[in-house]
């Protein structure tokens, strides 16, 4: 049980109520997500560290039998759309409900609805900031394709949420993302962060539990979102692809440290710092595991900790060139307050950054950023529980 998902799921069924003016059938929660270290290593078959966090979006949902799926969320503003099921095209980008839209289109296709699928009266309510880099949208999907299950009477494994929740949102909501969101909003677990092998999706769980530890992640929240967000994440993935075919392996996560001489030969200048971005950080994850491993974090193995951390920042900003000069300034401002370490999370150009902080330092950290960049909104997250039937 999840407080903070209890919380979005009463402001869902009261949603819908107040919408549809009938109970509903069930109500469902996924988490978004902080991923720890390993960014832009998902879609190069590689690892990532991400926790679910304790900030869910609930859908109450109840069945139809007339082909009409219908969607209202209390932060779209947008009133109730109606979409005939039969209708499920991808195509245009229309706005929020493309994602759960996406996901009904999905499991239609796979066979995981009934391809006689009568459509449903969904209400969201979402406690994740939008466009911020927390992955509202995976938390979108994950509880969609949860409630969807459930109204059909058919379970779905977390493995199949994630993967059908990326599907829709790669070929019907038309953004390239890899499935880092989907499986840690599917996968997440209380106090835990989930190593991923994004090729085998293979998944470990580590014990993460900062609050014993006497630790804080401070969420940061640059409220900017640029432009070229969309097309950088998209050259990005293209660079990574055509590397990967260059160096003539399947992708780059099959590229270790000693191939990066080669790399200089094959490479442009700017695809081999890509390629160096993705080979060390897929390193330094591996590290950042094998830290936990040994224990809760403290004394020489919190600091190492908190350095991959900022090197993780450090080879994004330079060598990946995804961050901006906002996730820039409160990375530097988290440091100087006395941060163990700190990054940019999620795609980057804008959103959020982390910072693993001490509880005693958590208030002068936060006055640093405060001054450094004012708009930036600040909060503390904890690692929770993935996408479940909350009533
Ligand atoms: C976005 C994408 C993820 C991942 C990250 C970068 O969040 O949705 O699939 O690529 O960026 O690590």
């Amino acid at each position: 049980m999840s407080i903070a998902a209890q919380e979005a799921a009463e402001a869902a069924r009261k949603m819908f109520e107040a919408v549809y003016g009938a109970v509903p059938t069930g109500i469902f929660a996924a988490p978004g997500r902080v991923n720890v270290i390993g960014e832009h290593t998902d879609y190069n078959e590689g690892f990532v560290l991400p926790m679910a966090i304790d900030r869910y979006t609930a859908v109450a949902a109840a069945p139809r039998l007339d082909g009409l799926l219908r969607m209202v969320s209390g932060q779209g503003e947008t009133g109730v759309l109606e979409i005939p099921v039969a209708s499920l095209i991808p195509g245009e980008r229309t706005g929020w409900a493309d994602y759960p839209a996406g996901v009904a289109w999905a499991m239609i296709g796979a066979g995981a609805l009934p391809a006689d699928f009568k459509g449903a009266d969904l209400a969201f309510s979402s406690r994740v900031p939008v466009g911020s880099g927390l992955s509202s949208s995976a938390a979108l999907e994950c509880s969609t394709g949860l409630a969807l299950a459930a109204l059909s009477g058919k379970p779905i494994s977390p493995a199949e949420l994630a993967r059908l929740s990326q599907y829709a949102e790669n070929a019907y909501a038309h953004v390239p993302c890899g499935p880092l969101d989907q499986l840690s909003s599917a996968f997440g677990a209380a106090d835990a962060v989930l190593h991923i092998d994004t090729r085998t999706f293979d998944i470990a769980i580590h014990p993460f539990a900062l609050g014993e530890a006497g630790l804080a992640l401070l969420v940061m929240n640059t409220k900017v979102q640029h432009q070229h967000g969309e097309s950088g994440y998209a050259d990005r993935r293209a660079a990574c692809e055509r590397a990967a075919r260059l160096m003539g392996v399947p992708a780059l996560r099959d590229l270790s440290f000693a191939d990066l001489e080669r790399a200089a030969t094959v490479l442009d200048e700017a695809d081999l710092r890509r390629v160096r971005h993705v080979v060390t950080e897929n390193d330094r994850v591996n590290r950042f595991v094998s830290l936990l491993q040994l224990g809760p974090l403290e004394g020489p193995r919190l600091n190492s900790a908190g350095e991959l951390l900022t090197a993780s920042h450090i080879s994004l900003r330079d060598d990946f060139e995804v961050s901006c000069a906002e996730l820039d300034i409160v990375v530097d401002a988290a440091l100087r307050g006395g941060a163990h370490g700190a990054r940019m999370t999620g795609g980057g150009f804008g959103g959020c950054a982390i910072a693993l902080v001490s509880t005693e330092r958590l208030e002068r950290v936060a006055e640093t950023v405060s001054e450094a960049l004012p708009q930036a909104e600040l909060f503390t997250v904890v690692a929770d529980r993935g996408a479940y039937q909350v009533a």
